[in-house]
C-alpha cells in the first residue's frame, strides 16, 4: 500500500455541501416527483419520509461511522477494520458505482440537451419527437462524453480543490433556482391543483397500495441518500475530525428531502395548471411531460433552461461522488496521478455506458439491477457489518464527537440490527419479483 498524506475536507460545511450534492441528484428532482405522481401523490410521500428517516438515515450513519473510522476507501475500509473477509462488501458497492455512473452520465448527457434544447426552442415544436431524437444514437454517445469529462474534470482536481470547492458553489444554486421557480410556479393559474395533489394524502389508496408503495418508498430513499455504493463511506474517510455524525448527517438528510419536497411544488403546480396528468411516470416519460410543459408556458425557454440547469447541477453533484468512489481505490493503492486515475476511470465508464446511448431499454434494465439488486443488497451486506460484526465500535464511533448517550447510540445500533434491514430485505424482494418480470 502507496504511503501519502490523505486528503481531508477543509471545512465541516464543505463535507456537509459535498454530500448533500451527492445526495441530491435526478433523484430529488427528477425520479422523486414522478414517482410520487405515479404511486398517487401525497400518500407515497408519507411512507418515503418515514423510509427516508427509520431507514435511511440510520443506513447512512452506518456508512460514516466506517468510513470516518477506517479513513480509507470502501474496499480497504473493512480490512482496515479488521474483517477482511468482509471486503467483498466493499467491492460490491465499488463495483455498483462504476455500474450507476455509467447509465447516470447518460442521462446526464440527455440533461445537457435539455438545457440547449430549451435554449433554442428546439422540442417547442414536438416534445415526444425531440426526446426520441436525442435519447439515444451516436449523438447521445457524444453528450453522454461531454458528461462524464466534465465529471472527470471535477474529480480530477481532487477532494477540496475539486469536490468541495464545486459543490459550494453547486448546492446553494440548485436551491436558489429551485427556490425561485417554486415561486413562480406559484403564481400560475390552476396550480393550486397541484398542491392538493401533492400534500393531502389520500389514505385509502396508501392502505390499498402499500404493497407497491413500500419498496418503491424504500429504494427511492435509498437512491436520494446515495446509499449503498460507498459513496458516504468514501466521503466520510475524509473527515479526519471529530464532528457529530448524528448532526452532519441529520443535516444532509434534511435538505436532501427539502429539495426533493420542493422540486415537487415546481413539478405539480406546473402540470395542473395545464391539465397534465402526473401519473404518466416512466424513464423517458418525465422529460417529455416537462418539457412539453414547458413549451406551452409564456417565458418557456428562461423556465426550460432554470429548470435544466437544476437538473444538471444535481445530476453532475451526484455523479463526481461516484466517480470519487471508484477513484479514492485507486489513489489509495497505486502511485500513480489522480489525475491520470480519474481520466481512466472516466474511460472506462463512458465505454460501459456506450451501450445506455443507444437504446433507451437498455439503460431501464441497467438502472433495473443497479435499483433491484446491487443496490439493496450492498446496503444490506453493510448493515449486517456494522449491527452485527462492528457493533462495538461502531456505538464508540457514531458517539466521538458527540453529546449522544450511550442509549442513544445503542437505539440507532438497534435500529441498524433489526428494522432497517427488514425494511431493505422486503424491499429487495419484492423489487426482485419486479425483475424477473
Ligand atoms: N443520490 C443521487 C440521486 O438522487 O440522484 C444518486 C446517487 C449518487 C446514488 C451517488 C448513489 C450515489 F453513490
Ligand atoms: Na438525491
Amino acid at each position: 500500500m502507496v504511503q501519502q498524506q490523505r486528503e481531508t475536507w477543509a471545512t465541516r460545511l464543505g463535507f456537509i455541501l459535498a454530500a448533500v450534492g451527492s445526495a441530491v441528484g435526478l433523484g430529488n428532482v427528477w425520479q422523486f416527483p414522478f414517482q410520487t405522481g405515479a404511486n398517487g401523490g401525497a400518500a407515497f410521500i408519507v411512507v418515503y419520509l418515514l423510509a427516508v428517516f427509520l431507514i435511511g438515515f440510520p443506513a447512512m450513519l452506518s456508512e460514516f461511522v466506517i468510513g470516518r473510522r477506517a479513513e480509507r476507501n470502501p474496499i480497504d475500509a473493512f480490512a482496515r477494520l479488521g474483517h477482511r473477509n468482509w471486503k467483498v462488501v466493499g467491492v460490491l458497492g465499488t463495483v455498483s458505482a462504476f455500474w450507476i455512473l455509467s447509465f447516470y452520465s447518460v442521462v446526464g448527457g440527455w440533461v445537457i440537451r435539455y438545457v440547449l434544447g430549451s435554449a433554442t426552442g428546439a422540442y417547442f415544436s414536438g416534445s415526444e419527437a425531440y426526446f426520441g431524437a436525442i435519447a439515444a444514437g451516436p449523438e447521445a454517445v457524444g453528450f453522454h462524453a461531454v458528461f462524464m469529462a466534465l465529471t472527470v474534470g471535477v474529480v480530477a482536481f481532487g477532494v477540496t480543490d475539486g469536490i468541495e470547492r464545486s459543490t459550494k458553489l453547486m448546492v446553494p444554486s440548485i436551491v436558489l433556482l429551485l427556490g425561485g421557480l417554486a415561486v413562480w410556479a406559484g403564481t400560475l393559474p390552476g396550480g393550486a391543483a397541484g398542491y392538493a395533489y401533492y400534500l393531502s394524502p389520500d389514505i385509502d389508496a396508501l392502505v390499498s397500495n402499500l404493497g407497491s408503495i413500500l419498496p418503491a418508498a424504500v429504494g427511492q430513499a435509498f437512491f436520494t441518500l446515495s446509499l449503498g455504493m460507498g459513496a458516504m463511506i468514501t466521503y466520510a474517510s475524509y473527515l479526519g475530525r471529530d464532528d457529530s455524525l448524528p448532526t452532519d448527517g441529520g443535516t444532509i438528510v434534511i435538505l436532501n428531502t427539502f429539495v426533493g419536497l420542493l422540486a415537487g411544488l415546481v413539478v405539480f403546480p406546473i402540470l395542473f395548471s395545464l391539465g397534465i396528468d402526473p401519473g404518466s411516470g416512466g424513464l423517458g416519460a418525465a422529460f417529455i411531460t416537462l418539457a412539453g410543459a414547458f413549451a406551452q408556458l409564456p417565458a418557456g425557454r428562461l423556465l426550460g433552461v432554470a429548470f435544466f440547469v437544476v437538473l444538471l447541477l444535481a445530476a453532475l453533484s451526484s455523479a463526481i461522488s461516484l466517480l470519487e468512489v471508484v477513484t479514492s481505490y485507486l489513489v489509495d493503492n497505486t502511485d500513480r496521478s489522480r489525475r491520470s486515475i480519474a481520466v481512466a476511470l472516466g474511460l472506462g465508464i463512458f465505454l460501459l455506458g456506450v451501450p445506455s446511448a443507444f437504446g433507451v431499454p437498455i439503460l431501464a434494465w441497467y438502472n433495473a439491477v443497479a435499483y433491484n439488486l446491487l443496490l439493496p443488497l450492498s446496503v444490506l451486506a453493510l448493515l449486517l457489518f456494522v449491527g452485527w460484526v462492528d457493533a462495538g465500535d461502531a456505538v464508540a464511533e457514531l458517539r466521538r464527537g458527540t453529546g449522544l448517550s450511550e442509549s442513544g447510540a445503542v437505539a440507532w445500533l438497534w435500529f441498524v440490527r433489526t428494522v432497517v434491514p427488514l425494511g431493505v430485505l422486503v424491499t429487495l424482494l419484492l423489487g426482485l419479483q419486479s425483475l424477473a418480470v
